[in-house]
């Protein structure tokens, strides 16, 4: 399998990893959230803003087919909810070795917390309010999560562990 697809909650750190990972296998790599951004010309805070999220549900679904189609092998870090709706994780699996970079809720709050980065879903949450949509969240999206071929603790990861793992797992880079 020569694509790899990272998955996970927001804030478990698809597109760090993700790039450090392409970058260690010499893979090209795509972030769906960037290159949804880069395909509508709209940021995702005013695509959510203007168009609402079953839309987004629409439009990041064709990003993650055009990428998935692409004939290069590559890495590619998805957006928190895209692989939760629709057949999106079966076509996951189905074209690439998936990965989910499993965090804790108290990981994720904590990293969350403190992002700069602007979430459409949980902008303006206090505390409280961030944690319990975490919690609970995480229990509905980790049905789909927990279906990845490999499942990888995010926090303190080694990206040479992760390449190992990987290789455990049945990723053959293609010559
Ligand atoms: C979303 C996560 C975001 C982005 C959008 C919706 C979600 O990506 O796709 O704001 O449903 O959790 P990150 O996981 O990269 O934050």
């Amino acid at each position: 399998m020569a694509k790899i697809v990272l998955i996970g909650f927001p804030g478990s750190g698809k597109t760090t990893v993700g790039k450090k990972l392409a970058s260690r296998l010499s893979l090209p790599f795509f972030d769906t959230d960037s290159h949804f951004e880069d395909k509508y010309c709209i940021s995702i805070p005013d695509f959510f803003q203007k168009y609402g999220e079953t839309y987004f549900r629409i439009c990041e679904r064709a990003v993650l087919e055009e990428l998935l189609n692409l004939e290069t092998d590559s890495v590619i870090a998805t957006g928190g909810g895209l692989p939760c709706y629709r057949d999106s994780l079966d076509l996951i699996n189905e074209k690439s070795l998936s990965v989910y970079l499993k965090m804790s809720s108290s990981s994720l709050v904590t990293r969350l917390s403190s992002s700069h980065r602007v979430r459409p879903l949980i902008r303006e949450m206090s505390l409280p309010e961030l944690t319990n949509y975490v919690e609970t969240t995480l229990i509905s999206r980790e049905i789909f999560y927990n279906r990845a071929q490999l499942i990888y603790k995010g926090e303190n990861m080694v990206i040479a562990d992760l390449v190992s793992a990987l290789v455990s797992a049945g990723y053959k880079k293609r010559e």
